[in-house]
């Protein structure tokens, strides 16, 4: 069988890191906001290159601490409208409604699966306040073309990057020789948290960079929201037991901060091992009825995730059953359709509709070996 995901596999790679790290921590008993959730943040937030960094206790409260952030220094204010992809993971969208904000559904681009800027410009009305852009499956959305709208019409410019930790901006430029393309490229990188005016991370056990347990975090240039959010995610509180504002209990566990200090180290080898195999599903697979991924081939990518599409997904599932390949649907139910949502589901988004009706997600991670690869292809081009 080849699993969907082995996170076993994974994690074990690092088994005495991990061990040591969780030894270290038993042997300290700093549990809550303790040093390792400080180094974690300073070292994340050099890796993403923002000033600041901030753990939460996951990636939905990542989210939601961003926009309650911007509430708490007036930057947004309840009812404001919030742009956000249609096609995305839930959490995206209650993260909005949890702040009190209205989200407007934008579609896709049916080629990257990600929000379209061409129709963010025709949702934009005074009531809009900020563009909230998911990096769906990995993939970077059109970061420049968002901050471009966001610019000209004083919009914040918020990056989910739950499932993109690494993906970078600007690593291919086309017609230029590769000396040059390297001087370029390296002084206008840009990585997946440091694109927006703040962005949040899921450390979530399958992500990318994925905990052993629950985590998240927030990423910013910006002091004021900083502050807002430090307060924000411990009870309003600074001081111990003087609270400031009305907070919430939003923090990254101060183990879990350990054990992603040792991941983050492996974080870049394994975004390319996950490129790597990519590339060769992208190369191998060869079947009219599949219809691959867009990749430009640069490292805006990370793929968290491989998603395929094609016509009769049943059909297709019980050919991977019977070959005992594993799969996952992301997501089998857009948003607005889901039950929790019913006042979106009067909306007309036929793009999203239709992607989540064909789409079907493979085998892929660090740890999936080249005879794996190369089975799942198999299995495929037979289908
Ligand atoms: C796009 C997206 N946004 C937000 C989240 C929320 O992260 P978490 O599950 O850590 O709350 C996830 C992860 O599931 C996600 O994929």
């Amino acid at each position: 069988m080849i699993n969907f995901l082995d996170l076993h596999k994974i994690n074990n790679r690092f088994r005495k890191e991990l061990e040591a790290s969780f030894t270290k921590s038993l042997e300290t008993s700093y549990y809550i906001l303790g040093p390792n959730v400080k180094t974690f943040e300073t070292e994340f937030a050099n890796y993403c290159g923002t000033d600041y960094c901030l753990g939460t206790a996951n990636g939905l409260d990542a989210l939601t601490l961003i926009l309650k952030g911007y509430i708490e220094i007036g930057r947004l204010k309840k009812g404001d409208k919030i742009i956000v992809p249609a096609n995305t993971y839930i959490a995206t969208i209650l993260s909005v409604l949890h702040a009190d904000l209205e989200p407007v559904f934008v579609e896709p681009n049916p080629k990257t699966y990600n929000i379209s800027a061409e129709e963010v410009k025709t949702k934009l009305n005074k009531d809009v306040k900020a563009i909230l852009a998911v990096h769906l499956y990995g993939q970077l959305a059109e970061m420049e073309r968002l901050k471009s709208i966001a610019d000209e019409h004083n919009l914040l410019l918020i990056e989910d990057a739950a499932q993109a930790h690494g993906a970078e901006t600007n690593s291919k430029m086309q017609g230029l020789n590769s000396k040059s393309q390297d001087l370029i490229a390296n002084s206008q990188r840009q990585k997946a948290g440091n694109i927006g005016h703040a962005a949040a991370f899921s450390f979530y056990p399958s992500k990318n960079l994925g905990a052993l347990g629950d985590g998240g975090a927030v990423t910013t240039n910006d002091n004021d929201l900083y502050e807002a959010i430090l307060l924000l995610r411990n009870y309003g509180s600074k001081v111990k037991y003087e609270n400031e504002i009305i907070g919430y209990n939003s923090r990254l566990d101060d183990l879990q901060a350990a054990f992603l200090s040792v991941k983050l180290k492996y974080l870049d080898s394994d975004n390319a091992k996950r490129r790597e195999v990519a590339r060769c599903y992208l190369q191998k697979i060869r079947n009219s009825k599949i219809v691959l991924p867009f990749y430009d081939d640069s490292d805006n990518h990370v793929f968290h995730t491989f998603v395929v599409e094609l016509e009769d997904r049943k059909h297709f599932i019980d050919h991977l059953n019977k070959n005992n390949v594993g799969w996952l649907i992301h997501y089998p139910i857009p948003p607005h359709k889901q039950k929790a949502l019913q006042r979106f589901s009067h909306l007309k988004l036929p793009i999203t509709e239709q992607i989540h009706k064909r789409i079907i997600s493979l085998p892929i991670s660090p740890v999936l070996t080249n005879e794996e690869v190369n089975t799942v292809i198999e299995v495929i081009n037979t289908y």
